[in-house]
Formats: structure tokens, sequence, C-alpha cells
């Protein structure tokens, strides 16, 4: 039995494929265990790196904005399918047509290929937190109202509803979780407002300088890639029961004020490193930055057992173990 993990080329979904290669096994939508025999990374771009050297591992390139290819690719061997592809928050936002066609279309096309196969087969989707926005409170709860203001978190809610719906009638076993920002993201910035977040641990740790371009005071929820990847596996195996009428879970992340992130840095790179950051506020930025929730506190995914990092030092040492760039 299969699984496909769309965006396997990208950040976390390399990062899954990983996990999976290592996981004992999956309950599939029956409720029984299974190993996959074959992991399939799909995505638009050829995979560089390249992917796990292993023999259950299968890269595939294509369009998931074209139905045709998601229909091949989803065939009756899978189990399941962790659905990562998108184009990112600002992505969305500055080509409104990809953003639709990648985020919403594409996103029908795996539920649709998932509805046609004999078996319903278990769906993880990756929401995010931009459903909220807006007038919100700055901490977001499981009580707060959904009220997206960007066209990706418009597309994220859709997904989130259809796979609600999808579940309801028993096409497939849906699942999505709403992430706050992963931190930290190897590789090079991305077009992400929240980049920065990233960039201001990565660089300076690296030997690099990074610019932040909001205050040391300014709060935002994050969670570290190997909780990320955790909770994508633990939502996978909870019992449909347990999920009650909506399939979208918050989760929960630290609520890290950027200037504690740099603190952080100093303590893991020393003074040298904290120098590295200059601290440049970009109105622009720190005005979409201070549309975000500062907090989350998410009851329902605290009782659904999942977990969030520490604190921000854990973080950083885990992004030194797994990704730093030597
Ligand atoms: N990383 C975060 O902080 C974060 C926060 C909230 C939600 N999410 C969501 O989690 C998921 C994974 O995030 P990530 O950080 O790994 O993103 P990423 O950009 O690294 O990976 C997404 C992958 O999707 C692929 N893709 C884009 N268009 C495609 C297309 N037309 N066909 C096939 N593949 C296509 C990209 O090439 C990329 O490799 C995404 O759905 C994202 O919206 C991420």
């Amino acid at each position: 039995m299969k699984v496909v993990i769309t965006g396997g080329g990208g950040f976390l979904g390399r990062k899954l494929c990983l996990a999976l290669l290592n996981h004992h096994a999956l309950l599939d939508a029956t409720g029984r265990p299974y190993v996959p025999s074959r992991i399939v990374c799909f995505d638009s771009v050829p995979f560089d790196p390249p992917l796990p050297g292993d023999p259950r591992v299968k890269g595939v390139v294509g369009d998931i904005g074209d139905a045709a290819t998601v229909r091949a690719l989803i065939d009756a061997d899978v189990a399941s399918v962790f659905h990562l592809a998108a184009v990112v928050s600002a992505g969305a936002e500055a080509d409104f047509d990809l953003g639709m066609r990648v985020n919403l279309d594409g996103t029908r096309h795996v539920l649709d290929a998932c509805r046609a196969l004999p078996q319903p087969p278990k769906v993880v989707f990756t929401s995010s937190l931009a459903v909220y926005g807006g007038d919100i409170p700055p901490t977001v709860t499981d009580a707060t109202p959904i009220t997206p203001q960007t066209s990706y978190g418009a597309q994220k809610l859709i997904g989130e509803y259809l796979l609600t719906d999808y579940s309801r009638k028993g096409y497939l076993d849906g699942r999505a979780l709403r992430l706050p920002t992963i931190v930290v993201r190897p590789g090079k910035p991305n077009k992400a407002a929240s980049t920065f977040a990233s960039s201001i641990i990565r660089e300076p740790l690296q030997g690099d300088p990074a610019v932040c371009p909001v205050t040391p005071e300014t709060s935002m929820p994050i969670l570290s890639p190997r909780k990320a990847v955790a909770a994508f596996l633990h939502v996978h195996d909870l019992p449909a029961a347990t999920l009650g009428a909506h399939r979208g879970i918050l989760l929960n992340g630290i609520a890290a004020r950027v200037g504690d992130m740099a603190r952080a840095v100093e303590r893991h790179g020393g003074p040298a490193a904290h120098a590295r950051i200059e601290w440049k506020p970009d109105p622009a930025i720190q005005r979409i930055v201070s549309g975000w929730p500062a907090a989350i506190d998410a009851e329902r995914a605290r009782r659904l057992g999942f977990q969030v990092d520490a604190d921000i030092d854990e973080i950083v040492a885990n992004f030194i173990a797994d990704d730093m760039r030597r």
C-alpha cells in the first residue's frame, strides 16, 4: 500500500518522507495498521537535493493543477495522502490565478481522485493560521471566528470545508491541521511574510547576516518542523470518532517574542551570531505581522494529544542538529 505526499519536494514534505521511512506503521481508514511499501513524493519542481535513496521512495514531477495528473498519481493502491502542495501566502496573494489553481483546484483534484478509489483513503491536509484575520483577539482559540483576510487563507479554509464534507459523505477520511509558522526553515528565505522568523535564527547561526523587519516586542506562535511532522503522523492515526463535525484542527505553537528568538541565537551561537541580526523595521511587514495572532490556546489540540516545543531553545537546538549548514 502506498502513501502519496503532495509537495513532497518542499520543506515539510521532505521531512515527512524521512519520518515515514522510520515510522513503524500507519492506520488505514478501516483502523488496520499497514507499513507503506511505497512513498510517492509529488512536486512541480525537480527534486533537488535528491529524495532519500531508499527503494520505497519514488519522486514524481507534475502539476497538481492538472486533474488527469492527480488521478494518475492517486491510484487504487494508495491508502494515505498527505496533501501539502501549495503556493504559500505571499505567492498566492501576488498571483491570484496561481493561488486558485494550486491551492483550490489542486485540492479539489486530490479530493476527487481519492473519492474515485474503491477504498476511501486517509487524507491529511495542511491548513494555516491564515484562516484567521481581521479583527481577531491576540490569542486565537478554538472559538475564534474564522475570517480569512488573504486569498491563501480563503483557499485553505475552503480546502478544510471540502475535506470535512468529503469525509461526511464517506468518500475519504480527512483531517486538516491549521499550522502556525514553522521555524526554522532551512535553505533560503521564501515568499512568506513570516520568512524573517526563520532567517533571524538560520542566517546568524550559519555565519550570514540577517535583517529583522519587525520590532523585538512582536510576538508570534511558532512550532518546530519536528513537532509539525509528528503532528502529521499523529493526526493521520487519530480515530475519526474523536474529530467531531469539523475536520480542521487548530494546532498550538509557542508564543515567541522576536527579541527572545534573537536572544536564543546568542545563547547557541554567541554574541557574534547575535550581532549579525540587523534590526531594520519595515512598516509593511510589521503591519502584516501585527495583524496575526500573537498566541494560540487550542484546547481541542491539547485534548487530542498534539505536542508543542518546550521553548525557543529547543527549536534552535533542533535546527542546529537537523538542518544547519556546516
Ligand atoms: N511552513 C510553514 O510555516 C507553514 C505554515 C502554515 C501552513 N503551511 C502549509 O504546509 C504545507 C507545506 O509547507 P512547506 O513550508 O513545506 O511549503 P513549501 O513551499 O516548502 O512546499 C510546498 C511544495 O508545493 C509544491 N508545489 C507548488 N505548486 C505546485 C503544483 N502546482 N503542483 C505540485 N506541487 C506544487 C512546491 O514546489 C513546494 O515544494 C503547505 O500547504 C503550506 O501552505 C506551512
